[in-house]
């Protein structure tokens, strides 16, 4: 984490509100997934954050990136191709994967060219994808368990495993190439048996699309969902990546290309934010702090995120139960209804950490109020 006193500095230098991104922290998340996960290829997932640094960053520690919109792609094509020869040379255009199985047809005509990877889960997007994306390699997104996420994909994605190999059978009919098979757990994912299910079941897969007649496919793709450390009940991440190494070692022979989509695991760790206290007043006999970022800006993954920062003072002291309002004047924009706070004055900075992830990336100029300045660290 960044020095306190660094924060300090950083806020008087730029102002508030203020996201700070470490790239030092980005690294050490990016290393420590490819440590523990040997056999799989990070795709960092764009939409977690997509600040272009981040990209570059990610890129010369030798990541691959899922995209899920055309302006994504971009960020991702725009920021790697102006990099040195050397830190492209491992760079392949068949390894960026479209990971949002439903694509607008002007979208596929554009991606058409790079020859892409893109998911599907149904029979419709089969049609569209042969009519305006036919040099498109296709990964059929499966639903999978989703139990205990904090953030639940399977009932908007997923083809039943029921349908999977019949859909697998009417792209191939097309003249498409299924290349293989992919699934989300559902983000910030602590129940790691939500991992094994979703490993048996593509498993099954494989084997049922081999029993009839279809040998095509070599690629699955495990998705996102790993957990973020915010707090001391997510188990540490080689304890995770035991479980799904020893399911792959079981179920997947080593000529399976196995590639992942983590964003919160790699983004949420990188990105602090720092706010002011813009206002106080005490409401039903508890201190309310007004502050200048909320639930339109940094603090968004409260509402789209499911997710809880804890707001910390620099300053000391004896703490109480506070509130902590967000600047706007919408009621919505309540950052926490119960945070320890020491007595704070206007002006006095507060911060939260581990705030990488679906933060800034949804943040609105809703009431005219722009999304915090980012400032990069350790670069
Ligand atoms: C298709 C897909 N891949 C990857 C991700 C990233 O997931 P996470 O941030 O849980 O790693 C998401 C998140 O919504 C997603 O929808």
């Amino acid at each position: 984490m960044i020095a306190l006193s660094r924060l300090q500095s950083l806020a008087k230098k730029h102002g508030t509100p203020l996201f700070v991104i470490d790239h030092d922290a980005l690294r050490k998340a990016y290393r420590l997934f490819r440590k523990h996960l040997p056999r799989v290829q990070a795709y960092y997932a764009v939409k977690a954050n997509p600040d272009a640094e981040i990209v570059r960053t990610l890129f010369k520690e030798g990541a691959s990136f899922d995209v899920a919109s055309m302006p994504e792609f971009k960020i991702v094509y725009e920021n790697i191709k102006s990099m040195p020869a050397k830190a492209r040379q491992d760079w392949i255009w068949d390894k960026i994967i479209y990971a949002n199985p439903t694509k607008p047809t002007d979208t596929l005509e554009e991606l058409n060219q790079y020859k892409p990877l893109v998911t599907f889960d149904n029979v419709e997007e089969i049609y569209k994808i042969k009519k305006h994306a036919p040099n498109a390699g296709l990964v059929l997104r499966l639903k999978v368990p989703n139990t205990g996420a904090m953030v639940e994909l399977s009932s908007k994605f997923g083809a039943l495993p029921g349908e999977a190999v019949d859909l697998i059978l009417t792209a191939d009919k097309l003249g498409l190439t299924v290349e293989g098979i992919s699934f989300h757990v559902g983000s910030q994912t602590t129940n790691f048996e939500n991992y094994v299910q979703a490993l048996a079941l593509s498993a099954n897969i494989f084997q049922e699309a081999r029993d009839r007649g279809y040998t095509k496919m070599n690629l699955l793709d495990i998705g996102g969902g790993f957990p973020a450390p915010y707090d001391d009940s997510v188990k540490p991440f080689p304890v995770l990546a035991k479980v799904i190494n020893n399911e792959l070692e079981r179920l997947f022979p080593k000529d399976i290309q196995i590639l992942a989509e983590p964003g919160r695991f790699l983004a949420a760790v990188c990105g602090t934010s720092v706010a002011s206290v813009i206002g106080k007043a005490v409401r039903d006999g508890k201190t309310s702090y007004y502050i200048n970022d909320g639930v339109y800006h940094t603090y968004s993954g409260v509402i789209f995120d499911h997710c809880k920062y804890p707001v910390k003072a620099f300053k000391k002291g004896a703490t109480s139960i506070c509130c902590v309002f967000g600047p706007t004047c919408d009621a919505l924009d309540v950052v926490s209804m119960a945070e320890n706070l020491p007595d704070l004055e206007r002006g006095d900075l507060v911060y939260s950490v581990n705030i990488g992830a679906y933060s800034h990336a949804s943040a609105t100029y809703f009431n005219g109020f722009p999304p915090a300045k980012v400032v990069h660290e350790n670069q």
